[in-house]
């Protein structure tokens, strides 16, 4: 059966990847965005690959609202929803001394609450269909750093709600994952991928983690996953 997949905040970076690999699969996949010329920028691309079928919807997943009617999207073209992967995500890198109330609450209410906004919207499909949900955490949800006091508490927060849903909704036989990526070749806070960051892990690497995930026996979840480069910059032996 081609499963149904929603990823919100696909259309650039990790979510892009995952949809790109979700359609080499022959799955019907929803991409959401903000910015509507992306949205459709990534859509023709996603035709491209000539495989499963794609939508795309606006969403700002700050509002609870902007995501149940990008669910009810879904469910209306498709019927159905096997797949929910909470990827949007922001970054802001400051110190407490330099970092602005409004900085703070658009990190926390896109990382963490719009994360709870895109599960919420998701489970009474899920639980119709027992799916899937997949929220993109990061290392920096475990591991803290300089600068990073908003950015870890939100993926310190968004690890510690993932795996609470996941003892949640396992009766309904609905699997729960966080995948938790080190250093991302994307657009990710104003970045642009180029050559100089092939150490680094690429979008399609996390599609190809979502799609071994979906494929994995029914008994068996792995309910967090880290990820990293292999070999980065700091750990490259000196010649
Ligand atoms: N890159 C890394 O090294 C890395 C490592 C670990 C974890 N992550 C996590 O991976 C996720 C994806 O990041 P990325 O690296 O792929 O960044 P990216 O290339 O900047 O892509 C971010 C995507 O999220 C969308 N988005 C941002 N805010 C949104 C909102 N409020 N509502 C809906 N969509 C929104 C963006 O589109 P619009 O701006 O048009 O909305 C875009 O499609 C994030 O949660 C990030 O924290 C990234």
């Amino acid at each position: 059966m081609n499963k149904t997949v929603y990823i919100t905040g696909g259309s650039k970076g990790i979510g892009l990847g995952i949809a790109e690999a979700c359609l080499q699969e022959g799955y019907k996949v929803a991409i959401t965005a903000r910015t509507q010329k992306d949205i459709d920028a990534a859509i023709a691309k996603l035709q491209k690959i000539g495989k499963g079928e794609v939508l795309g919807i606006q969403s700002n997943v700050k509002n609870l609202a902007d995501e149940e009617y990008a669910i009810q999207q879904v469910l209306d073209k498709w019927g159905r929803l096997d797949v929910c992967i909470a990827n949007a995500g922001v970054g802001k890198f400051a110190s407490i001394d330099e970092m602005s109330a409004e900085d703070w609450n658009n990190v926390i209410d896109t990382n963490l609450t719009g994360v709870f906004h895109t599960v919420k919207a998701a489970i009474p499909s899920l639980k119709k269909s027992k799916g899937y949900i997949m929220t993109i955490a990061s290392l920096a949800g475990t591991n803290f750093f300089q600068n990073g006091a908003a950015y870890n508490a939100s993926k310190f927060g968004l690890v510690g709600f993932t795996q609470a849903v996941m003892l949640d909704v396992r009766p309904y036989e609905i699997k729960t994952t966080t995948i938790m990526p080190g250093s991302v070749s994307t657009y990710f806070n104003g970045r642009t991928p180029s050559d100089a960051e092939a150490w680094k892990i690429q979008p399609e690497d996390i599609g190809q983690i979502v799609v071994d995930l979906l494929r994995m026996n029914p008994r068996t979840l792995p309910s967090k996953v880290e990820v990293r480069p292999t070999v980065p910059p700091s750990a490259r032996k000196k010649q």
